[in-house]
């Protein structure tokens, strides 16, 4: 089975990259982790649990935020709520109609000041209803976090992703 590897960015942020298929291209998708100065970890975009994630996230600190940040990225957090049952789940706006399975805990909104705030600072991005992204920023790192508004892929592409 593939390990999943946690690549530091910065010395609170780590990420973990993983294979996704869409639309039959191999795309990847990301996990970006946050310590807060607390010891919790900020959980944005989770990838699908394997055996090692709870372990390696037990190491870095206390899962207590899950953020879903767009209508999309919704695929695996069901799984997170039974690893990590003390932990809150957050949804942008809509997704909480599109998975009502999932019962978020959270609705994200512009206007509410959420525990994370010091830290990390978000915006819920209005005009693609599509998706609903909700823009995050690791403010001690200058880490700006996006998911579907622009695409990272590095340079070891197949030729079907780089045509995407
Ligand atoms: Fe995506």
């Amino acid at each position: 089975m593939l390990e999943n590897i946690l690549t530091p960015i910065f010395h609170n942020v780590w990420t973990i990259d993983c294979p996704q298929k869409f639309l039959g291209m191999e795309i990847g998708t990301r996990m970006t982790i946050i310590r807060l100065k607390s010891g919790e970890l900020f959980l944005h975009s989770p990838i699908h649990l394997t055996n090692d994630i709870p372990k390696k996230l037990n190491t870095l600190g206390k899962v207590t935020y899950v953020i879903a940040p767009n209508k999309f990225h919704h695929l695996y957090i069901g799984a997170y709520y039974t690893a990590f049952p003390n932990a809150e789940m957050y949804a942008v706006p809509g997704l909480d109609k599109k998975r009502p399975d999932l019962s978020f805990h959270v609705v994200l909104t512009n206007e509410t000041v959420y525990e994370w705030r010091e830290e990390i600072d978000h915006l819920v991005f209005r005009g693609i209803p599509l998706i609903n992204e909700v823009l995050f920023l690791h403010r001690e790192s200058r880490t700006l976090i996006l998911t579907d508004l622009i695409f990272n892929f590095g340079s070891d592409l197949a030729l079907t992703t780089k045509i995407f």
